[in-house]
């Protein structure tokens, strides 16, 4: 994941960490478009160990590890809720993966995605197209770019730390249909549980939202990366110029900071489940 997060809460310039979020958006892109990416159906850090009822399908072969983060947050995080939703609302759904996946465990759901990128919006769209009723919508900014109580299912992977969690949490629950859950994992650098799970409380409370459950997932994460290390490290080699040195950040590789922020125990990685009533 990139490094929009520390740059966030960085000391500099406004114009530094504008030009680093331009970059940023540039370098989805890129990523998007013209390398190894653009290939896939997921782009996260993906979950280990496969739960034993993980579904195994074709189209997302290759990537079950990422594909068992949206299971987490799907069905193993939420059993004891029994969702039968009726609409599910992808927030940064990138390429659809999460989208076909969840098609997979709730058949009769009508689904929705939405990402700030274009491209990937388009792409996942496409990907999606044979599943009936389903509705792709470029995102905006801070907002969810979709109506009040418009999903009763409001997940996502890798999406919040770009909202800001209070703000995440406040337009997932405008989103959200009384009785829906919200479900989403992300990762923060140099990040420390209590702070997260007090902020993810405090902006539950704020939005008539119960708070579900908190989930420390870096152990998992971290033993996704460390058996993705060669494909990414192979594919790395063909992303272009200039981002290659960025997607090797990126991608959490040995050697970069990040990757000794989960050696050293600075990582946190979550999933939070809230519900509204
Ligand atoms: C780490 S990727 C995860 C993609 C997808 N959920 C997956 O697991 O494969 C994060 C995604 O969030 C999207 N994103 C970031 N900020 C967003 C916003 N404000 N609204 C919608 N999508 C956003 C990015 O474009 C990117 O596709």
């Amino acid at each position: 994941m990139p490094d929009l997060v520390r740059i966030r809460h960085a000391t500099a310039p406004a114009i530094s960490r504008l030009a680093l979020h331009l970059f940023d958006l540039a370098a989805y892109e890129v990523l998007y478009r013209f390398s190894p990416v653009a290939r896939k159906r997921f782009f996260n850090s993906g979950y280990l160990p496969l739960s034993p009822d993980f579904r195994q399908l074709p189209a997302l072969a290759g990537e079950e590890a990422s594909a068992m983060m949206y299971h987490l947050l799907l069905a193993d995080l939420v059993a004891d809720l029994a969702p039968d939703p009726e609409v599910i609302l992808d927030v940064g759904c990138g390429q659809g993966g999460g989208l076909h996946y969840a098609h997979a465990l709730y058949p009769k759901a009508r689904l929705i995605g939405t990402d700030r990128n274009g491209t990937v919006t388009r792409k996942a769209a496409r990907f999606l197209a044979t599943i009936p009723q389903t509705r792709l919508v470029k995102g905006t900014g801070k907002r969810i770019n979709l109506p009040d109580a418009c999903a009763d299912f409001v997940l996502s992977v890798g999406a919040p730390t770009y909202f800001g969690l209070s703000t995440y949490v406040a337009e997932a629950a405008r989103c959200a249909r009384p009785g829906a859950v919200i479900a989403f994992s992300a990762g923060y650098r140099q990040g420390d549980h209590a702070a997260i799970q007090a902020e993810l409380r405090q902006a539950a409370a704020e939005n008539g939202l119960a708070f579900h459950l908190y989930r420390d997932i870096t152990p998992q994460t971290f033993a996704a990366l460390k058996a993705d290390i060669p494909r990414r490290a192979e594919e790395l080699a063909r992303v272009p110029w200039p981002f290659r040195a960025y997607g090797w950040k990126w991608a959490d590789m040995p050697g970069s900071e990040e990757y000794a922020e989960y050696t050293s125990g600075r990582r946190a990685d979550f999933a939070c489940v809230l519900h509204k009533p």
